[in-house]
């Protein structure tokens, strides 16, 4: 298989590489004059003659840095010959660094498979409670989550804190496994057009006063109006939000872009567009589950799936209740 996405380029690497020993091929024939007999052997006056006594010489090669410089191209040209090298050209062993790659990976999961098998069937909240496990998911998050959500998990802005025991989608193991599993793409729509700038600056006021920040009392009302309009068929007319759409909770102080008045706007005017990468493929089934796991620990500090999460407000609560989700 080629990594080339047209064969021009494979026809540029062979010809590069076989003009390269065609050229010290002819640079060695072009210094061949230590093979012939004395005289023609020894050095030759070239008649440059520096501060009266210098005179510069024409030695040939020595033979022994001609004869490794033909060694050289031998091993090119067998090299070539039994390894790919020459552009499309698979060499006569077949040898891929690719294949090699993926042996050493296939060894690698075949070592590890025991490790993990334990933990394809146990319950995830058993998986939080072993110790072992816990390990290797902090080290597997480290790997694989902490670049977006941060070595500690507590996120940054547009990337969700997974330690707050407040969630988009729904913190039980079943819902944490399908948002690693599947991915997740939080999807805001941009309101420019339909919204005047006063008008969203209103409505960020009222949104902000759902969570007790300082606002511009005189601009809730109007702002409460437009959110009815606008908002509430995704966040809700408590505006406590829906985890089914990962609408956030708008009421609970927890922010994923943060709460100043110029960050709502433009959340409103411009819209927000979020990725969760799903790590189908890239992970194996047991070590989702041991992430899951570690990602659910993180809100449950004591494994118990019913006790209420570290650091949940009494609006996080309230949001978990209603959507039946611990
Ligand atoms: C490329 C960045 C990126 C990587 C890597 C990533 N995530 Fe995420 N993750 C996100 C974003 C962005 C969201 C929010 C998606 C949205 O707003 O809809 C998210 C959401 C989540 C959620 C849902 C949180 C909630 O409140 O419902 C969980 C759980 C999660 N990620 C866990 C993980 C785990 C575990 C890994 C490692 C396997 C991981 N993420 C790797 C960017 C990432
Ligand atoms: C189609 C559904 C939908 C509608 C309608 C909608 N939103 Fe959203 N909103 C979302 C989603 C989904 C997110 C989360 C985006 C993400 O994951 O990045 C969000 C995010 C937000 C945030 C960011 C919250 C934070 O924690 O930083 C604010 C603020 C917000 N919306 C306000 C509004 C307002 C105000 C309106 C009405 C003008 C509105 N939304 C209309 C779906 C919607």
């Amino acid at each position: 298989m080629s990594d080339f996405t047209t064969p021009v380029w494979g026809y540029f690497v062979g010809i590069v590489a076989s003009a390269g020993i065609v050229w010290c091929l002819w640079l060695l024939y072009t210094q061949r004059r230590w093979l012939g007999k004395a005289p023609a052997n020894q050095p030759v006056d070239t008649g440059h003659v520096w501060d009266g006594d210098l005179t510069e010489l024409n030695n040939p090669v020595p033979r022994w840095w001609t004869v490794m410089y033909l060694l050289m191209c031998v091993f090119a040209v067998g090299y070539l010959v039994l390894f790919p090298g020459l552009g499309q050209y698979t060499g006569t062993l077949g040898y891929s660094s690719a294949d090699d790659l993926r042996r050493q990976q296939d060894a690698q999961e075949a070592a590890t498979r025991p490790l993990y098998a334990r933990y394809e069937a146990m319950p995830v909240a058993d998986i939080a409670r072993d110790t072992r496990a816990q390990e290797i998911g902090q080290r597997l998050f480290l790997n694989n989550c902490a670049q977006c959500h941060g070595s500690d998990a507590k996120g940054a802005p547009g990337f969700p804190n997974l330690t707050d025991g407040d969630w988009l989608y729904g913190g039980s193991p079943d819902t944490i496994l399908q948002t690693i599993t599947h991915g997740r793409h939080g999807v805001m729509p941009a309101w420019t057009g339909v919204i005047d700038a006063r008008t969203a600056s209103d409505i960020a006021d009222y949104v902000r006063s759902l969570s007790g920040l300082g606002v511009d009392r005189s601009r809730v009302f109007s702002g409460k109006d437009a959110f009815g309009t606008y908002c509430v068929a995704c966040h809700g007319v408590d505006a406590k939000g829906n985890q089914a759409l990962g609408a956030p909770n708008l009421t609970d102080n927890v922010w994923l872009y943060g709460s100043s008045q110029r960050t709502i706007e433009v959340t409103i005017l411009n819209g927000r567009d979020n990725r969760m990468p799903a790590q189908e493929g890239v992970l194996t089934s047991a070590q989702i589950r041991i992430l899951t796991a570690w990602v659910w620990r993180q809100s449950h500090a004591d494994g118990d799936a019913d006790a209420p999460a570290n650091g949940a407000t009494g609006a996080n609560a309230g949001n978990a209740l209603a959507s039946g989700k611990p």
